[in-house]
């Protein structure tokens, strides 16, 4: 009999709660609940979602506890994780992030460049705040936290909680690995073995083996330097590629590979190696936030109130995705003790030899009761190592100018990011994203 454990879901109201919830439902023979809560500091939003899931919660998986809330006490007290993916201040604050850089001709994206570097600001103390309620009213819990931007917020909990029980997590190698599987005929990306270094959305993989051991590179290269990581034909059953800018994204990962075919680039490099293709192709008028509140947070809070109207969820279309299964597969490695493969983003001491110990790096851990072990990925060639320092340099100068209230730092991290062109051009949207990000930020010397 495996030990039921207590979860609480923070960031209640979020878009991907729901399918969390049909994951640990699902998972009750492998990851069984006595108690799941939602925490937001947005009750209205977190309702919404929470009606529909005490609905599903009460109809598939009775014996959980199921409790919705705000008050931080409550939702913090007597669990074993958080699992963390808040936004601060929601997709409006996305959608400015996007447009600021581009009106300046500079990639707008959540998570790269100035868009992700304003995003940071905002999220550090957002993020913080749950790990002290989290260390004040379960001290022994872990908090496994999706909230982006993940990188800056990994080195912002390295340096203000050293000693935290917290794990950054990310689904694009995750995704991207679903994309693969379904092009070689594998029946699951988690049935590829890999090896693979970098910082968050700033990766590459080195190898990738099928459970026997068998090399699966050179079917996949043969395929991705066709096609990028998009399939062959219009036939496929990725979720994700429904949506054309993801098919674009994955399309384009031919462009990134192209230019070290001795690896395979996670999707995000795209906005550091062709910032002016993307820039070419962006709508500034309509970005992946619009898109974002026309589609995925529509459909779904859409999908919240047809059930809490009908008042059962037998026809749900809520799914359980890969997204899903990632996290709730690493609290099953946690809890009992599986010493499962996955890549976190970790402190690196070593792991990537040739890279400073103190960079937070996205590397293959195994996960136990232990917590986290990296594996040794080794020396990483010139060129990667070129941009993973500037890149590290841009998030460091981001916590920096976080903790010292520096607009000196802020200004050199967002000329340093490869997607800006120049320091005027840095020094123009940045005033435009300090005023945009007045009720976040703390006021910058
Ligand atoms: P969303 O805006 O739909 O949901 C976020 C929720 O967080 C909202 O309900 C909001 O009220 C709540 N929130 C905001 N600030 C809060 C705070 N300080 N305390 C408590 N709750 C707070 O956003 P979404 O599109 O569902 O994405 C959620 C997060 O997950 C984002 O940060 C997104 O980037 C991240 N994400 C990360 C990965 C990854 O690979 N790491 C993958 C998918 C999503
Ligand atoms: C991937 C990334 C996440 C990112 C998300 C954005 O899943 O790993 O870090 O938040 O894409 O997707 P969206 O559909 O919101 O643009
Ligand atoms: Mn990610």
């Amino acid at each position: 009999m495996l030990k039921k454990q207590s979860v609480v879901i923070a960031g209640g109201g979020s878009t991907y709660t729901a399918g969390i919830v049909m994951m640990l439902i699902e998972n009750q023979d492998k990851f069984p609940l006595r108690t799941l809560k939602f925490y937001d500091n947005d009750g209205e939003r977190q309702k919404i979602v929470a009606d529909a899931c005490a609905i599903i919660i009460q109809e598939r998986a009775p014996e959980i506890e199921f409790i919705a809330t705000t008050e931080p006490e409550e939702a913090f007290t007597d669990v074993d994780f958080v699992m963390a993916h808040i936004r601060v201040g929601g997709l409006p604050m996305r959608g400015l992030d996007e447009k600021i850089p581009l009106k300046h001709g500079v990639v707008g994206q959540e998570t790269c460049g100035p868009g992700g570097i304003a995003y940071g600001m905002r999220s550090i103390p957002g993020v913080i705040e749950l790990v002290e309620f989290m260390e004040q009213y379960s001290p022994e819990a872990w908090m496994l936290n999706y909230s982006n931007p993940a990188s800056i917020v990994a080195e912002a909990t390295r340096i203000l909680k050293p000693d935290s029980k917290i794990i950054n997590i990310c689904d694009m190698p995750v995704a991207i690995k679903k994309g693969i599987a379904d092009i070689i005929g594998l029946a699951d990306g988690n049935d590829i073995v890999d090896r693979y270094y970098g910082l968050n959305h700033f990766g590459w993989w080195t190898e990738m083996l099928d459970k026997s051991g068998n090399d699966l590179l050179p079917k996949i290269k043969e395929h991705v330097a066709k096609w990028g990581y998009g399939p062959s034909s219009v036939e496929n059953d990725n979720p994700l590629l429904e949506e054309a800018s993801w098919m674009d994204t994955f399309q384009k990962a031919k462009d990134s590979y192209s230019v070290d075919p001795e690896t395979l680039p996670n999707t995000y490099l795209k906005y550091y190696l062709f910032p002016d293709d993307v820039v070419a192709h962006s709508d500034p008028t309509f970005t992946r936030a619009d898109e974002v509140m026309a589609n995925r947070e529509k459909t779904i809070f859409a999908e919240c109130q047809r059930v809490a109207a009908a008042g059962t969820a037998a026809e749900t279309s809520f799914e359980a995705g890969e997204h899903a299964e990632f996290i709730v597969q690493l609290a099953g490695a946690l809890a009992y003790n599986t010493y499962e493969r996955m890549l976190l983003i970790v402190e690196n001491n070593g792991a990537v030899a040739n890279l400073p110990l103190d960079a937070m790096v996205e590397v293959p851990c195994l996960v136990s009761k232990r917590g986290y072990e990296p594996l040794a990925m080794g020396i990483i060639p010139q060129f990667q190592k070129g941009m993973i320092e500037q890149q590290l340099a841009v998030e460091k100068l981001v916590v920096q100018a976080y903790l010292e209230q520096s607009y000196q730092k802020l200004l050199q991290a967002i000329t340093l990011s490869k997607t800006v062109p120049s320091a005027t051009v840095a020094k123009a949207i940045l005033d435009d994203l300090v005023e945009a990000n007045q009720a976040y930020w703390p006021v910058l010397k």
